[in-house]
């Protein structure tokens, strides 16, 4: 086996092991209002959503994780049949390792196999050469490819990348050459203005947050080999909330569409992302602890569960459908109003929407 399928085995360990933080997504610092008068029915609540052209029955992504080691391609086929029964979308993990090994490329196929008419995004890093990534799409007939921005990661790694001088060009040469739609998404510190401005003038369209307070890549470096940096950076990165907002101060959302990723664990999270403005919300660790241990009848569970409880919460703020969500009123509290303040957002507005 390779040294990047063994990495990809040692990450899978210690990131179903490993708990999130230790910063926090900010989730905590929001309060939605409650509408003690809604004259709305539960069953007539609509959460559709299109994403690349494609209908989706929940705004929920299944964030890159796997494939490209051995035993992943059942864990990915338990996933890509769950997207397809829940009508969601399902983005693969890092497909360099069967760029470079073909053996591994049936591990990725799986999930078009499964799900011949789903939404399925390709995923590289966004250091990789533009013809890989057109090969990464054309593997698994992907619907649109998300470009990986590790660089914290990569840095606390010993054997990570240290040179990113032509990471900014890479991303405007693959956006041009590709058919698809490109999404750049952070793995879990953050998308931060100044970055989102940087990829604006390329002309992205499509951005993962990828925030901190989930999953968390140096945590789990440090598990794999203890280093003072990834010690001292353990807290690093922009909280999900807080990235979320900068960056839908910098975007005009009807040009952009958002992704909020990163902790993003529970009904009531996803809909206080998506009254900030977010279009759809990914998960990655929570569906690999449960595709590791149960079969896709459970994580089919766990999105009906989800989807049921995000009905309930737009009832108590009053919101019909996912349209009317970032109209409605939210409090921004604590330690992100702060953050925001101090960065020249006006959290007070967020609060005195008119609650269409
Ligand atoms: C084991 C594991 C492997 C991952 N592999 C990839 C990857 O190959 N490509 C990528 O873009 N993100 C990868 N991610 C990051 C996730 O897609 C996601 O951005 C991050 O885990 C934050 O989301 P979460 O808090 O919901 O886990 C991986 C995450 C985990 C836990």
């Amino acid at each position: 086996m390779s040294i990047r399928s063994q990495r990809k085995l040692e990450h899978f360990k210690h990131a179903i092991s490993i708990s999130s933080g230790p910063q926090e997504t900010g989730f905590d610092d929001l309060h939605l209002i409650h509408q003690a008068v809604s004259s709305r029915d539960l069953e007539s609540i609509n959460t559709e959503a299109v994403f690349l052209r494609k209908k989706l029955k929940f705004p929920l992504i299944i964030n890159a994780l796997t494939g490209g080691a051995p035993g992943l391609e059942k864990i990915n086929e338990k996933l890509a049949l769950t997207a397809r029964h829940c009508g969601i979308a399902m983005a693969v993990g890092s497909q360099t390792a069967a760029l470079e090994d073909r053996t591994w490329q049936k591990t990725f196929q799986i999930v078009r196999e499964v799900n011949p008419d789903g939404v399925i995004l390709a995923n590289v890093s966004a250091l990789a050469d533009w013809r890989r990534a057109l090969e990464a799409v054309e593997m698994i007939h992907a619907d649109g490819i998300q470009l990986h921005l590790n660089l914290a990661q990569e840095l606390v790694m010993n054997e990570g990348d240290r040179n990113f001088n032509k990471l900014l060009e890479n991303i405007g040469v693959i956006k041009e050459k590709l058919k698809v739609p490109v999404i750049v998404k952070e793995v879990g510190f953050g998308l931060s203005m100044e970055t989102v401005k940087k990829l604006q003038e390329l002309d992205i369209r499509y951005y993962d947050i990828g925030g901190a307070g989930g999953t968390n890549f140096i945590a789990i470096e440090n598990a794999r080999k203890k280093s003072q940096i990834a010690k001292d950076l353990v807290s690093w990165g922009i909280p999900t909330v807080i990235s979320l907002i900068e960056i839908n101060e910098t975007l005009d959302l009807k040009d952009a569409t958002i992704c909020a990723s990163g902790g993003v664990y529970s009904a009531l999270d996803i809909i206080k992302s998506l009254v900030l403005g977010a279009h759809l919300v990914g998960i990655a660790s929570p569906f690999l602890k449960l595709a590791c241990r149960s079969d896709e009848q459970k994580i089919i569970e766990f999105v009906e569960e989800l989807i049921l409880d995000a009905k309930k919460i737009m009832l108590l703020i009053d919101a019909g459908n996912l349209e009317e969500l970032p109209k409605k009123p939210i409090i921004i509290m604590g330690k992100t109003r702060e953050w925001l303040e101090l960065r020249g957002i006006d959290a007070s507005k967020y609060a005195r929407r008119a609650n269409l």
